[in-house]
Parts: structure tokens; sequence; C-alpha cells
């Protein structure tokens, strides 16, 4: 199927002459509605369904394939598609695993998400325990990920802005980007974490110890897997592995994403955003961002040594 086909059928671009939707305010792709998101919010949860939740460009995907290849029984991963997992809060079209592949999918199910806390499915936060799902929450410095999406926006077809990037980081601190803003994002997660099964982690720490973390994601899940297995798992997903075997393609398909515009997996490192940022927008960004953060007493590395 073509794009324009795909659009068509989606239907809303030239509606809306914009490339979000919003629902109670949150700024979302054009290819959500009002229908899905209600859907979304009454999904019915499973003990045993585990979702990877994130801001966009928080390394949710390379999570995803690790998790899809350490386990082989997740009713929502095809084995013809390793790295493929089914993502909530978008509608499911063709070559897009969306919202109907998670209801319809076989136990245990991974999953995705980009919504904040309080859009996620009622049942996830519901003091029963037999609905209640694990949460593993993955978060990456903001200024990276402003980077990140700064440059993915310019990848896919129905996203696409001409903002520059000096406007681009004022939208993003003011949450005028899709799933809205990284601060609320990040702190509303982090302040809700007793509501629900969750365990939190960053890009940061993935990308100075992935074994690590894998193994508390295995521990977190109570899923133990041998230490032979994280390892090779570990190397499979390295940046420029899942970059040669064409994952990108695997995970997003070609009619979404342009890859010659901007690669889905495109750089990969911790500390990009000093290649963008002039002075005085990082002194600005850290007043507006990075103080709030502190407040909170939030935490996040920008480099790495
Ligand atoms: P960059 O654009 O900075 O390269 P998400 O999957 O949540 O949208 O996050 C995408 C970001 O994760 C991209 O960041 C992508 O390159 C990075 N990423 C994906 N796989 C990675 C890996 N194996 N190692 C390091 N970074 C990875």
């Amino acid at each position: 199927m073509d794009l324009g086909t795909l659009l068509s059928m989606v239907g809303k671009l030239g509606q809306y002459g914009s490339t979000m939707f919003r629902y109670k305010g949150l700024p979302l792709p054009i290819i959500v509605d009002t229908k899905l998101m209600e859907k979304v919010e009454n999904f019915a949860t499973r003990s045993d369904d585990v979702f990877i939740v994130g801001f966009p460009k928080s390394g949710t995907t390379w999570l995803q394939i690790a998790l899809s290849m350490m386990y082989s029984n997740w009713g929502t991963c095809k084995r013809s598609k390793k790295g493929r997992v089914p993502v909530l809060d978008i509608p499911s079209l063709p070559g897009v695993e969306g919202h109907d592949k998670c209801v319809k999918a076989s136990s245990p199910r991974l999953m995705k998400s980009h919504l904040p806390f309080d859009y996620f499915p009622k049942q996830a936060k519901h003091d029963d325990l037999s609905k209640k799902c694990k949460v593993i929450y993955v978060a990456r410095n903001p200024k990276d990920s402003c980077v990140s999406l700064f440059h993915m926006l310019r990848g896919y077809h129905f996203l696409q802005t001409d903002d520059s990037w000096d406007h681009f980081i004022t939208d993003f601190i003011e949450g005028e980007v899709i799933y809205g803003s990284w601060f609320q994002h990040v702190t509303g997660w982090l302040e809700n974490s007793d509501k629900v099964d969750m365990l939190y982690i960053t890009y940061e720490q993935m990308k100075l110890d992935f074994p690590s973390v894998l193994h508390m994601v295995a521990n977190f899940l109570d899923k133990p897997v041998s230490d032979e297995t994280i390892e090779k798992v570990s190397e499979a997903c390295g940046f420029q592995e899942l970059r040669r075997h064409g994952k990108d393609k695997v995970v997003i398909p070609k009619v979404f994403y342009d890859s010659k515009k901007s690669p889905f997996f495109r750089k990969g490192i911790v500390g990009d955003w000093k290649n963008h940022f002039t002075e005085k927008q990082s002194q600005e960004f850290d007043e507006k961002v990075e103080a709030q953060l502190r407040e909170k007493g939030i935490h996040f590395v920008y480099e790495l040594d």
C-alpha cells in the first residue's frame, strides 16, 4: 500500500490541516482519534501484561527489541518480525500493530505506550492486583530527547513540521509537541509511581551498562534469564547491530517513515545535544527545565565520559 492510500484511509490529515490531534488537551499524532483514546483509557489490563512506556525518543524501541529477544513467549510478538511490539495508543494500520493487536493478543503481552500517566489505562492504576500490569518507564535527559524528536519528526510522513530548531526548542519546553510536555510526562510518572507496578530506568543507564539494565528488568518481571542470554541479547541490540540489520523497517514500516530524511537509529549517543544547542539556548533550557527537575530531586546525566 502506498502512502497516499494509507493517509486517505486514516483520512484526517487534510481535515485538521495539522499533524497533531488533541485529546483532553494532549497533542497526539494525527492518526489518533477520540474513540481510540477512550478505548485506551478503558483498556482491560491483565496481571501478566508488561508495558514499556516513555516519552518518544527515550530508547523505548531499543528496550522493546531486547525484551522481544529475551523471552520468546510474548503473545504480542511475531517470531518473523522480531522486535515489533504493538503500541496501545495508535490505531492498527497496514504494517502497523496498534491497539487492536493489544486487545486480541494472548498472554503474556508485551506492549508499548508513549502516554503520560493521566491518560494511561485506568485499570493499571487499580488496587485490584488481578489487573495490575507491570510498567517499565524509560526516561532520557531532556536535551537529547529534544534533539532526537526534532530529527524524528522529519522522518515521519504524517508528523512532518517545518519548525526551525530554535522554534522547536520552545515548542518542546511548552509541551507543544506530540505527547505534550516532556517535563510533565517524566514527573507525572515518577510522582505516581506508587500507584502502578513500575520500574524506572534511563537511556543513560542503558548506554552505560545495558546488561545490568536487562538484569534489573528480568528481576522486576520475575522472569529469570541466564547471564549468557543477557550477554547475547545485549550484543544483538547494539546500536550498529540494529542499524545494520534494518530493524528500523521492522519497527516502523517504510510507508510511514522516510529514513533518508532522518534514520530512525540516528546517532544513539548521550550528549548529541551539544552539537545542536547554542550556549544561550542551553542556558535558557536549563533555567526552564533543568532547574525545575532539580527542585523535584530528579537528576539526569547529560554526558558520559
Ligand atoms: P537518537 O535519535 O538520539 O539517535 P525511541 O525508540 O524511544 O523512539 O528512541 C529512539 C532513540 O533511541 C534514538 O536516538 C535511537 O537512535 C536510540 N536508540 C535506538 N536503539 C539504540 C541502541 N541500540 N543504542 C543506543 N541508542 C539507541
